[in-house]
């Protein structure tokens, strides 16, 4: 199974995952969902849209809501250093016959829209309107006290198609699934820019397709709290997941789904990543304590559904190898 050495000179830099643009289908019940209970801040609102930001976050949004006829994925964002970086980037996908198009989009700066050779959307800008950062403003902290978006995590047909590409765009590798026997092939992937565990994540399975975005809290507790909350609010059958804590990246997590579907982690505590000699951890697809440190396996759902990006038809995966799944 083919790992690749880090690419410290990429042709272009993208500094983190950004942001996610959700279609729903019913803004208000999303804003309950979103605002009410997990805590988020709005940042703007409009009778179509709703701009959402976690309470350190100096950029205008990191999650925007789109009102959609069905539940869909828009725009998977990623942040460059620079103007220069969006020049060099759309030179470079136009070169791989990959689309090219700079639409207005409100509050962000020249954003390059282009897609990865599997079909996944990008959006990558460098510039994006001001939001005050509420990091000491206490009294503003609600819910989940969500921070800022940590991650963005896919499905992918091809886990190791997906890896070489982004592996080429500098995304550097701390942990991998890999199949056991002789030919061990890679079954999922997970890939950082900022320095932490990962800023992109690939799963093997039908895709592409959004599996979730991880958003970070301060600590386990919030966590813990966000349970409560939710079962006792109308929210239970929203807890999809957890809370646990993963074997891989060590973080402490609880999986949720949206009144539309769209899955979203909770997220804390993993660690840093950034010496440029971080070998990245091998973990067997049959080792228990991957998905879960403590042993619980994930339900079926967790493996099986997912967001479909708007205007791309998944396809099954390459790799049949299946995980274990709980009963
Ligand atoms: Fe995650």
């Amino acid at each position: 199974m083919p790992i690749h050495d880090p690419v410290f000179t990429p042709p272009f830099n993208v500094v983190r995952a950004s942001h996610v643009e959700f279609g729903v289908r019913d803004l208000g019940r999303s804003r309950a969902f979103y605002v009410d209970c997990l805590g988020l801040l709005v940042s703007d609102e409009t009778a179509d849209a709703l701009y959402l930001r976690g309470v350190e976050e100096r950029n205008h949004h990191s999650i925007v809501l789109r009102r959609t006829r069905e539940p869909e994925v828009l725009a998977l964002g990623f942040k460059v250093a620079g103007e220069e970086d969006l020049d060099r980037a759309a030179a470079w996908f136009a070169r791989r016959n990959l689309p090219t198009a700079f639409p207005d989009l409100p509050h962000q700066g020249r954003t390059l829209r282009t897609a990865d050779p599997l079909g996944m959307p990008l959006d990558l800008y460098a510039s994006m309107d001001r939001g005050e950062s509420m990091l000491q403003k206490y009294v503003t902290h609600k819910g989940a006290r969500i921070q800022r978006i940590d991650h963005i995590n896919c499905f992918t047909p091809d886990v190791q198609a997906s890896y070489d590409f982004y592996s080429g765009l500098g995304f550097r590798l701390t942990e991998y699934t890999e199949t056991d026997g002789e030919n061990g092939r890679l079954w999922a992937v997970w890939m950082h820019r900022k320095g932490n565990v990962h800023d992109l994540a690939f799963t093997n399975g039908v895709g592409p397709r959004l599996h979730h975005i991880g958003l970070w809290t301060p600590g386990v507790l919030d966590i813990i709290h966000i349970c409560d909350v939710m079962a006792t609010s109308g929210y239970l059958e929203n807890m999809e997941r957890g809370p646990g804590r993963h074997g891989i990246s060590n973080a402490f997590f609880l999986y949720v789904r949206d009144p539309d579907g769209h899955r979203v982690e909770l997220f804390t505590s993993d660690y840093l990543t950034v010496d440029p000699d971080h070998a990245p951890i091998r973990w067997s697809l049959t080792d228990p304590r991957r998905q879960t440190l403590w042993g619980h396996p994930a339900p079926a759902s967790w493996f099986r559904e997912g967001s479909v990006f708007s205007c791309v038809v998944p396809r099954e995966p390459v790799l049949e190898s299946q995980p274990i799944v709980a009963m």
